[in-house]
């Protein structure tokens, strides 16, 4: 559209004059934010943007590969870390959730500046900053970023000046502005997932084990939602390994297996949310899939609480 395109082309004259002839450092995490701002970032100064994808092991199925290939494709050059043994070491034995986020933030920033020293000299770091982030904490010119966001600390230990570019949009014109600038459907309309990932949806400590059956009921809650064409409708829409353990029955067999829940709520920023009224039939075949496909989950629950007071994450 038009107001989109004058965006892009304000944004980009704004990046250059703050940049100069400086070099700024993105941290992709696979979400739209961070994506479409390192891609606009990337038009108005070229090479001397270095994106750094930290692949902490806790994203979900097939998702490091798609943003690799989005991003590779738009040719942004990209550093790519598999830092997921790291990551999974610091996590072990961690039940407290905020303890899980904070081993997270601290390897995340570990991992990212021992990448970033091997570039020389940067100045700027991009972040996909929006603009109820900004509202949330602070003021719009002089906020901080909360320990919540995955690269919470970074420009204070690193030095680094941040640039913003999305700090006065809200998610819909953030995925507008990704469409305008040629990012594919599916980072477009990537759900808002958080920097500590599976860890966050894994009750109890994260083990390898359990994080391939979160993957693997998670992928079954997402091809369902958009097979019945919902995913623009709902805010998030995913799966949460429990700690609970139910008895049940296979054939002749009683069986002793986790439960899985399912959320899907709607929202307009993530600060409140409604669960989303999703039809029986819908709920019947992701339940029966999960049980069927997924070795080690017996039972499927709906999640049919509304933020607030629930949360959208289980922790
Ligand atoms: P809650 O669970 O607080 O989540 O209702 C609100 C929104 O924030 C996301 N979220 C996080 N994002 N790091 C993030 O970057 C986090 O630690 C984190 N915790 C929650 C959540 O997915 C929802 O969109």
């Amino acid at each position: 559209t038009w107001t989109m395109s004058s965006f892009i082309a304000s944004a980009i004259e704004e990046i250059r004059s703050q940049v100069g002839e400086e070099r700024a450092l993105a941290a992709l995490s696979g979400g739209v934010d961070s994506t479409v701002a390192a891609v606009l970032v990337h038009r108005a100064i070229g090479n001397r943007l270095t994106c750094v994808f930290v692949n902490h092991g806790l994203l979900r199925k097939g998702e490091a590969e798609s943003v690799r290939a989005a991003v590779q494709a738009l040719g942004v050059p990209l550093v790519y870390v598999d830092a997921s043994a790291r990551f999974l070491a610091q996590l072990e034995g961690v039940v407290d959730p905020e303890e899980k986020r904070r081993r997270v933030g601290h390897e995340f920033i570990r991992v990212f500046e021992e990448e970033a020293r091997k570039l020389g000299k940067v100045r700027f770091l991009v972040q996909g900053t929006l603009y109820p982030d900004v509202i949330e904490s602070g003021t719009a010119l002089s906020h901080r970023i909360k320990s919540h966001h995955n690269v919470g600390g970074l420009p204070e230990e690193m030095e680094l000046e941040l640039l913003e570019p999305l700090r006065y949009l809200f998610k819909d014109e953030v995925r507008e502005l990704g469409k305008e600038l040629g990012l594919p459907e599916e980072i477009v309309w990537r759900q808002p997932f958080p920097g500590p990932g599976l860890a966050v949806r894994i009750l109890g400590a994260v083990t390898p084990e359990k994080l391939s059956l979160l993957r693997e009921a998670d992928a079954i809650v997402t091809e369902e939602i958009k097979k019945a064409g919902l995913e623009k409708e709902l805010w998030q829409y995913f799966a949460i390994l429990t700690d609970t353990r139910t008895v049940g029955v296979m054939g002749d067999r009683r069986t002793y297996a986790y439960t899985v829940a399912v959320r899907a709520v709607e929202s307009q920023d993530g600060m409140t949310a409604d669960w989303a009224r999703l039809p029986y039939d819908l709920l019947e075949k992701i339940a029966s899939r999960i049980v069927r496909e997924v070795p080690g989950v017996n039972r499927v629950v709906y999640d049919i609480t509304s933020k607030p007071p629930a949360t959208i994450e289980w922790e």
